[in-house]
């Protein structure tokens, strides 16, 4: 097969993304090189590509940060072996037939795990790993809010909350994606597109609030995400699907004493010994069954433009794959 990637010649629409001839790359030391069976979709893909993250390369940027394949070739050092299978998550660099990237970032697959599931889950199921265990501890006493629950996150994080016994409330557009969410561990799902997700949380806890809030949306949902939280309450701002949060202020966190935190996946897979703990956890939870992956969309690599369409208008659910 000819090796290609798919690149954006400058931050903008999906019309700026071209199929490239790559040759592959051979591996330096401590690397591998892999040939992609399966690469995941993300929204940090059109952060990159429309430039609400800073482009990081002077031009042609490749997009994709997560991905499953084959080892076709390792570098010095390395412990891994040719035609071994493995995943991984990493920013940018995986919307390509091959890519060579550190060993020390390749996870290697089990069995139990498919190439199309490990690249459907590897940057959001590890992101829904850190969410419940570090960014705010949940516990089965907790009642929680999480924001776009029929999302690839968010489906993945309904199962384990519900694993764990939490009370968890998602919020999702429309009654497709709440019942779907229901059916992935959310004890209620609030439509926010056609009910006030504030006071319908507040009703739904008889004027409590919650413990946390698990907040991707960003600027439409921010304010009111702060003020559903219980006193000392934790609001956990991940992403920011409609609009970076600059309509946030510290000063709104007296009204509760609350925390605030905003983390990034990137972060913790940098520590050392965690990616191996993170995975090992998540594959432990797919594989007794407990967590189930929606893939509930696949395109050819070559149509990445059309899923970045379909994710930023809302079209989706649960995880997207692209395939080479
Ligand atoms: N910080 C991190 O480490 C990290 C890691 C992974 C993901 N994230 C963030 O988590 C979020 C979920 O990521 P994902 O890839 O799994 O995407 P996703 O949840 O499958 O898709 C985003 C969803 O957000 C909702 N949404 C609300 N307002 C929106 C708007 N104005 N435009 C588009 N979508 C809107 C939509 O659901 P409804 O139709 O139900 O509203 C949409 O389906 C993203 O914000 C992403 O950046 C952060």
């Amino acid at each position: 097969m000819m090796a290609y990637a798919m690149a954006i010649a400058a931050p903008g629409g999906t019309e700026k993304i071209f199929r490239k001839k790559i040759k592959v790359p051979r591996p330096g030391p401590g690397e591998i090189t892999l040939r992609h069976t399966a690469i995941g979709l993300n929204f940090i893909d059109i952060y990159f590509r429309s430039g609400v993250y800073p482009w990081p390369v002077p031009r042609d940027l490749v997009t994709g940060s997560e991905g499953a394949g084959v080892v076709e070739a390792v570098g010095e050092g390395v412990d891994l072996r040719v035609g071994q299978r493995v995943a991984y998550t990493t920013p940018n660099g995986a919307y390509a037939s091959h890519r060579s990237l550190p060993a020390t970032l390749a996870v290697p697959l089990p069995d139990t795990i498919s190439d199309e599931v490990a690249a459907a889950v590897m940057l959001k199921g590890l992101t829904a790993y850190y969410l419940l265990h570090h960014s705010f501890p949940v516990t089965s006493s907790d009642t929680v809010l999480f924001h776009a629950a029929a999302g690839g996150v968010g489906l993945l994080a309904g199962q384990w909350l519900a694993a764990k016994g939490v009370r968890a409330i998602g919020t999702a557009g429309g009654a497709e994606k709440c019942a779907l969410a229901r059916a992935h561990g959310y004890r209620e799902v609030i439509d926010y597109r056609a009910e006030d997700f504030a006071a319908e949380t507040m009703r739904l806890t008889a004027g409590q609030g919650v413990a946390a809030v698990y907040d991707s949306i960003g600027f439409d949902t921010i304010l009111k995400s702060a003020e559903v939280l219980q006193p000392f309450g934790t609001l956990v701002s991940f992403g920011q699907s409609s609009g970076v949060p600059d309509n946030f202020r510290i000063s709104h966190l007296a009204r509760a004493s609350l925390r605030v935190t905003r983390p990034t996946l990137f972060h913790f897979t940098r520590q050392p010994g965690w990616l191996a703990e993170a995975s090992g956890a998540l594959f432990k939870m797919i594989a007794s069954g407990a967590i189930k992956v929606e893939i509930a969309q696949r395109y050819p690599l070559d149509a990445v433009g059309s899923a970045h369409e379909a994710l930023a208008a809302r079209q989706t659910v649960g995880s997207s794959i692209l395939v080479p």
